[in-house]
C-alpha cells in the first residue's frame, strides 16, 4: 500500500438503454478532471465509471431492439466504453453490473440488510416509472391534460404496479439520516440540493420496495430467486463492488468511503437518501460527498431522443477538438447549474479564451524565444516589481485551484487560471520585449524568462482540464514528464535549457462556409 492519501471518485453508471450524449460525458468529465488533478497532486487515486445494465427499462430496450438483454447490454456498454477514448478520460476501471463479482457483492449487501432486520416481505401496490426506475407516492404524481399520470424530476409517465415485494425499512431511517446530514455538512452539494434532500427526509420516509417479480433481468434475491433486486439497490452497490465488498481485506477497500460521487440532479434521492441508509444498515460507512450536477439543454431545448437533438460527443469533438469541448463544458456553466449547449458560445470561448488569450500568449512568447533568444530558456536577470507580481500570481494559483477543485467549482478554477493568462498578456504589452531587443537585450531576456515561467505554471494547472494541449505546451518548454506533477510546481525553468521549435496549439475556429469563401 502506498501510504499516500487516497481519493476515490465515481460517475453515475449509465443505463445502457441508449447511446451516450454530451450529458453523459459531463459527469465523467468532472470526475476525470478531479482524478487527474489529484494524481498530479500526489494522491493515491481511484476513478470509476461504468454501466448500469439491469432492470425493466434495459430489458424493454433489448426487446425493442430484438436482442437478448445480454447481447444488447454488451453492445451498448461498449459505446459508453468507447466514449472514454473519445473524451480522453482516464478511469482506473469500467464496471458493468452484469459482472459476476457484482452479483456477489449485491447479494452480500442484501444479506447484511436482512441480518440488520431492515428487510421484510410484503406487497407493493403503487406507482412506478420505468424511465426513472423509481417508485412514487400518489401525492408525488399528477395527471396531465392527456390523461396520463406522471411523476419525478423530468415528469415521466408512471404505471400502476401490484406485486409481492421485499421492502427496506426506510421509514425507520429518517432521524438517523437527518443526523448524518447535520454532522456531515459537506455530504450533499450544492447547498440547494442539500436543502431539497433535508426537506424530503423531514417530510417522512416510506418503506422502499427493493425487489420486483414481474421481470427477470437483474440480480436474484438470495434464497428467493423469483424476486429480482430493485435496480437502484443493485446499481448503487457498484461503488463498493469495485472496492471488493464484502471482502474488506481487498487492497481496493482502502478507497472506501468514496470522496465524491458525481451524479445528476435527477438522481440525488437515490444517492443521498437510499444509499447512505442501505450502507448504515449494513454497517458500512457512507460516502463522504455527493455532488449533483445540473442538466444540459441544447440551443434552448431539452435533449430528447424524439427531437433527435442530442449532442454526439464524437461529432462535436471531431469538429472542435477534444480539449476545447472539455474546456467549454466546465468553463461555460458553474458546475451544479443547468446549462445550454450553444454552438455559438462554444466557438466564442474557443476563439476568445483558447486561441486569443492562452494560445496567443504561448505563441508570442515561444516564437520570440525561438527567434531572438537562441531557442533556449532565456537567462534570468534581476527581477522588477512587475516581474515579481506576475510570478507571484502564477505561484499562488496552485492553492487556489486546489481549493476550487475540492469544491467541484471547476469554472472558478478556470477563471482564476485565465485571470493570470490575461495578466501575462497585459505584461507582454506593457514590457514590449520586441522594443527591448534593441535597447536592453538582457532585460528582454528576463522578461521572456518571466513569461515562459508563468506559462509553465499556468500550463501545469491546465493539465487536468486539457491534458493533450497542456502536454504539447509543456513539451515546447522542455518540461520533462517527471516535472509535471505538483511536487515540481516550484521547480523553475532553468536558463539555457534547449527548447524545441514552437507550434500553435489552439488554432482559431473559422466556420467552414466562411473559410471556403
Ligand atoms: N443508471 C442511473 C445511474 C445509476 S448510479 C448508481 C442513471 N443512468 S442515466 O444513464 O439515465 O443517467 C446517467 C447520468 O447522466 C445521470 O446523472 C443524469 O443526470 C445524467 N444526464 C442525463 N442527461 C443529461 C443532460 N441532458 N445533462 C446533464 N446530465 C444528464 O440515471
Amino acid at each position: 500500500m502506498s501510504g499516500r492519501n487516497t481519493f476515490y471518485t465515481t460517475t453515475p453508471i449509465y443505463y445502457v438503454n441508449d447511446v451516450p450524449h454530451i450529458g453523459h460525458a459531463y459527469a465523467t468529465l468532472a470526475c476525470d478532471v478531479m482524478a487527474r488533478f489529484k494524481r498530479l497532486d500526489g494522491f493515491d487515486v481511484h476513478f470509476l465509471t461504468g454501466t448500469d445494465e439491469h432492470g425493466q427499462k434495459v430489458e424493454k430496450a433489448a426487446a425493442a431492439a430484438g436482442m437478448s438483454p445480454q447481447a444488447f447490454t454488451d453492445k451498448v456498454s461498449q459505446s459508453f466504453h468507447d466514449l472514454l477514448g473519445v473524451m480522453n478520460y482516464s478511469p482506473d476501471n469500467f464496471i458493468r453490473t452484469t459482472e459476476k463479482r457484482h452479483y456477489a457483492s449485491c447479494q452480500a449487501l442484501w444479506e447484511k440488510l436482512v441480518a440488520s432486520g431492515d428487510i421484510y416481505l410484503g406487497k407493493y401496490a403503487g406507482w412506478y416509472s420505468v424511465r426513472d426506475e423509481a417508485f412514487y407516492a400518489e401525492d408525488e404524481t399528477t395527471v396531465g391534460p392527456d390523461g396520463k399520470r406522471r411523476a419525478g424530476p423530468v415528469n415521466n409517465e408512471v404505471e400502476w404496479v401490484e406485486e409481492p415485494s421485499y421492502f427496506f425499512k426506510l421509514s425507520a431511517w429518517g432521524d438517523r439520516l437527518l443526523e448524518f446530514y447535520e454532522k456531515n455538512p459537506r455530504f450533499i452539494a450544492p447547498e440547494s440540493r442539500r436543502n431539497e434532500i433535508i426537506s424530503f427526509v423531514k417530510g417522512g420516509l416510506q418503506d422502499l420496495s427493493v425487489s420486483r417479480t414481474s421481470f427477470s433481468w437483474g440480480v436474484p434475491v438470495p434464497g428467493d430467486p423469483k424476486h429480482i433486486m430493485y435496480v437502484w439497490l443493485d446499481a448503487l452497490t457498484n461503488y463498493i463492488t469495485e472496492c471488493g465488498y464484502p471482502d474488506e481485506s481487498n487492497p481496493l477497500w482502502r478507497f472506501w468511503p468514496a470522496d465524491v460521487h458525481v451524479v445528476g440532479k435527477d438522481i440525488i434521492r437515490f444517492h443521498c437518501v437510499y444509499w447512505p441508509a442501505f450502507l448504515m444498515s449494513a454497517g458500512v460507512a457512507p460516502p463522504k460527498r455527493v455532488f449533483a450536477s445540473g442538466w444540459w439543454t441544447t440551443e434552448g431545448q431539452k435533449i430528447s431522443k424524439s427531437l433527435g437533438n442530442a449532442i454526439d460527443p464524437i461529432a462535436v469533438t471531431n469538429e472542435f477538438g477534444v480539449d476545447p469541448v472539455r474546456y467549454f463544458l466546465l468553463r461555460e456553466v458553474p458546475f451544479g447549474n443547468d446549462g445550454d449547449f450553444q454552438r455559438r458560445a462554444l466557438i466564442g470561448r474557443l476563439n476568445a479564451d483558447l486561441a486569443n488569450a492562452y494560445g496567443n500568449l504561448c505563441q508570442r512568447v515561444l516564437s520570440i524565444v525561438a527567434k531572438n533568444c537562441g531557442s533556449v530558456v532565456p537567462p534570468k536577470g534581476a527581477l522588477t516589481d512587475e516581474d515579481k507580481a506576475l510570478l507571484g500570481r502564477a505561484q499562488g494559483l496552485l492553492a487556489t485551484v486546489r481549493a476550487e477543485i475540492d469544491e467541484q467549482a471547476f469554472h472558478r478554477a478556470l477563471t482564476a487560471i485565465w485571470e493570470v493568462i490575461a495578466d501575462a498578456n497585459r505584461y507582454v504589452d506593457a514590457q514590449a520585449p520586441w522594443a527591448l531587443a534593441k535597447t536592453d537585450p538582457a532585460r528582454r531576456d528576463t522578461v521572456m524568462w518571466v513569461l515562459a515561467e508563468t506559462i509553465r505554471r499556468v500550463t501545469l494547472l491546465v493539465q487536468p482540464f486539457m491534458p493533450d494541449s497542456a502536454s504539447k505546451i509543456l513539451e515546447q518548454l522542455a518540461v520533462p514528464q517527471e516535472a509535471r506533477a505538483y511536487t515540481a510546481f516550484d521547480q523553475e525553468l532553468v536558463p539555457g535549457t534547449a527548447l524545441p521549435k514552437p507550434q500553435g496549439v489552439f488554432p482559431r475556429y473559422v466556420e467552414p462556409t466562411k473559410a471556403a469563401s
